[in-house]
């Protein structure tokens, strides 16, 4: 969910509904806002996406106020309903809270609650905070207080931010978990989510640390932790502005940042290969010797990031000859994982705030491991949490459906799994200095593929009509072929499915029909050359069987020309770097295809980007 406080001299609801708008990738379920004005408390919600709120703010306008809050949704406890969205109110209407988590004893608060008189109107879990912080009020000495006193009786993982009309200058939220930054300005401020909401107006922020509360005012603001002891809280200076956030001429953020691709990817390389074609990684933190001494690295990831870290096991063990698993982040912890001191345990995370990748972090360190974040935001959980971290230099990624994250993700891997090689000097120490001068070309590599994709386009708007897409690909393409069929399910809604090539003629290949699109991911014809074979044969027995076949394959790569119905061409790269340029098609495709089902690409159904819940 997304969360916007702002007390000041602008009008709160401007600014509170414009910081939505920028927070609405977090959710977009329901919306709701609330201000404080003339004594008194305003609110308004409304299910569905922002828009519907907006419509209703222009129907029946709220009073004019300059202290508020906002939120936008992403459904846990009870459904999409005008009476679900946030903010909740106190049966007096003069508290309003917004909350982003689940607060796990909140049957037994809203039991008591009830037994106390309360008349609870919603199936939330929030709404319980908003009556719990209405009585507080009444003894505490401020809603700061207050808030104290019911963070400290809560369970679970809960970020909140409220009002209260008794307090017209004064916004007040708690983290547990899920992020929360003040924005200071001159004789304002702001508190959100994420600092895309108010970069339009302050780059100036301060990032709130776990089971911290923060009372804003004009003038500035104060944090202490759940106890009111004084806090220590990380200044720091956003170094994007507003345009980073913004569409920049696109139709969808989603085709901004495919095109914004090379530069991402350029930009994560950036100062981390010298000249001498050697890697430095300082900013890892876990020195040279302890990363000698790593015998197993483990991955844990989810989504698209799970995908960057499948192809990574194939780099770090081919390069460092390192056993390496990669497991989804939400079966980790469960099955009691073998670690210890000498793991190295690699979360990958774009957001640095999955609830399942955080978890299974905390259970890996808690076990002994080392924990190395590779994530795209800034000061976010799952880096804080972690040993060390490597940032991607992605820029803001808003789309759901991830693109120019999961690049940077790759590059961040191969340029960790490049590094362990370096420090432990493998035998493979030529490939290594080769494979780093390709990755430093990389870029200019992934900028020639987008040239490329009108044809790609075309053929995806031919296919709007089809049911089922299935995509097949060997060693680093299985992996893309996963991604690809991720990238449309979530945007086509379609029935997409990646497949092991070899795996086809054990069962998948039943799947097989008349002019079925099967899209086929081929390993170079150089190097793994008999992998190269093997996937020319699965093309041409599942066009045997009637199916439309669509070829990516290498430039240059001609024995995959006759079998293909479609072909779409990819530049020369090292083995293990294919992805790099293989997915991008792939990202086209899914979201011309959506457009042409007249999806909402930036927004698919039921998604949401930080999935904050485990
Ligand atoms: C959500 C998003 C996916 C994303 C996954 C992991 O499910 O919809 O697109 O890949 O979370 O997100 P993270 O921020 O941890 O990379």
């Amino acid at each position: 969910c997304g969360i916007v406080g702002y007390v000041g001299g602008q009008s709160a609801l401007d600014v509170v509904v414009a910081g939505l708008k920028r927070l609405e990738y977090r959710g977009y379920d329901s919306a709701g806002v609330a201000v404080l004005a003339d004594g008194g408390l305003a609110a308004a919600k409304k299910a569905g996406k922002l828009v519907n709120l907006e419509k209703a703010l222009l129907e029946a306008p709220l009073p004019a106020g300059s202290t508020g809050i906002g939120h936008t949704r992403w459904a846990t406890h009870g459904g999409p309903t005008d009476d679900n969205a946030h903010p909740h109110l106190d049966n007096a209407g003069r508290v309003a809270v917004v909350h982003n988590g689940i607060i796990e004893n909140f049957a037994a608060l809203r039991a008591e609650l009830a037994e106390r008189g309360h008349q609870l109107a919603s199936e939330t879990d929030t709404e319980v905070v908003a009556h719990l912080l209405a009585e507080c009020h009444s003894s505490a000495e401020d809603l700061a207080e207050a808030m104290r006193q019911v963070c400290r009786r809560l369970e679970g993982a809960f970020t909140l931010v409220a009002v209260h009309a008794d307090e017209p200058d004064v916004v007040v939220g708690a983290r547990r978990n899920s992020p929360l930054v003040v924005g200071v300005g001159e004789g304002e401020a702001f508190l959100a989510s994420d600092v895309a909401a108010f970069i339009a107006h302050t780059r100036s922020a301060i990032e709130l640390g776990q089971d911290q509360v923060v009372e804003l005012r004009r003038d500035g603001v104060v944090v202490t932790d759940f106890d009111g002891a004084p806090a220590e809280t990380r200044a720091y200076h956003v170094d994007w502005d507003a345009s980073a956030a913004e569409k920049g001429g696109y139709d969808y953020f989603m085709l901004k940042e495919i095109a914004e691709q090379p530069k991402a990817v350029a930009d994560t390389l950036l100062g981390r290969i010298d000249a001498a074609g050697s890697l430095t990684l300082d900013e890892l933190r876990i020195p040279d010797s302890v990363l000698r001494e790593v015998d197993k690295v483990v991955i844990v990831a989810c989504g698209t990031a799970y995908h960057a870290g499948m192809i990574a096991k194939l780099a770090i063990e081919h390069w460092t000859r390192i056993p390496c698993e990669t497991e989804l982040a939400s079966e980790f912890r469960y099955r009691d994982p073998i670690l210890d001191r000498r793991t190295l345990v690699i979360a990958i995370s774009q957001s640095g705030e999955t609830m399942d990748t955080l978890m299974a972090l905390r259970h890996a360190r808690e076990q002994g491991a080392k924990v190395l974040a590779i994530c795209n935001t800034n000061g976010s959980t799952i880096p804080r949490e972690s040993d060390a971290v490597l940032y991607t230099h992605a820029g803001p990624e808003v789309a759901v459906a991830s693109t120019k994250a999961f690049l940077t993700q790759l590059v961040a891997c191969y340029l960790v799994a490049l590094y362990l090689g370096q420090v432990r000097g493998t035998k493979w120490g030529d490939e290594i200095r080769a494979v780093v001068h390709d990755l430093a070309a990389i870029a200019t590599e992934v900028d020639r593929v987008l040239e490329t994709m009108e044809p790609v386009r075309e053929l995806a708007r031919s296919l709007a009509g089809k049911n089922t897409v299935l995509f097949l690909g060997r060693h680093v393409g299985y992996p893309v072929a996963l991604e690809g069929a991720l990238k449309l399910k979530e945007l086509a809604y379609m029935h997409a499915e990646g497949f092991a090539a070899g795996e086809l003629k054990h069962g998948p290949i039943a799947l097989i029909e008349e002019d079925l699109p099967v899209v086929v991911v081929v390993p170079s014809p150089r190097g793994r050359s008999v992998l190269h074979d093997k996937i020319v044969s699965n093309i041409q027995e599942i066009r045997a069987r009637g199916a439309r076949t669509i070829v990516i394959a290498e430039e240059g790569d001609e024995a995959v020309a006759p079998y293909a119905d479609h072909l779409i061409r990819i530049p020369v790269t090292p083995t293990l770097l294919q992805p790099l340029v293989s997915t991008v098609p792939l990202q086209v495709f899914a979201c011309e295809l959506a457009t042409a089902r007249g999806n909402e690409v930036d927004q698919p159904r039921n998604l949401a980007k930080s999935v904050t819940v485990e």
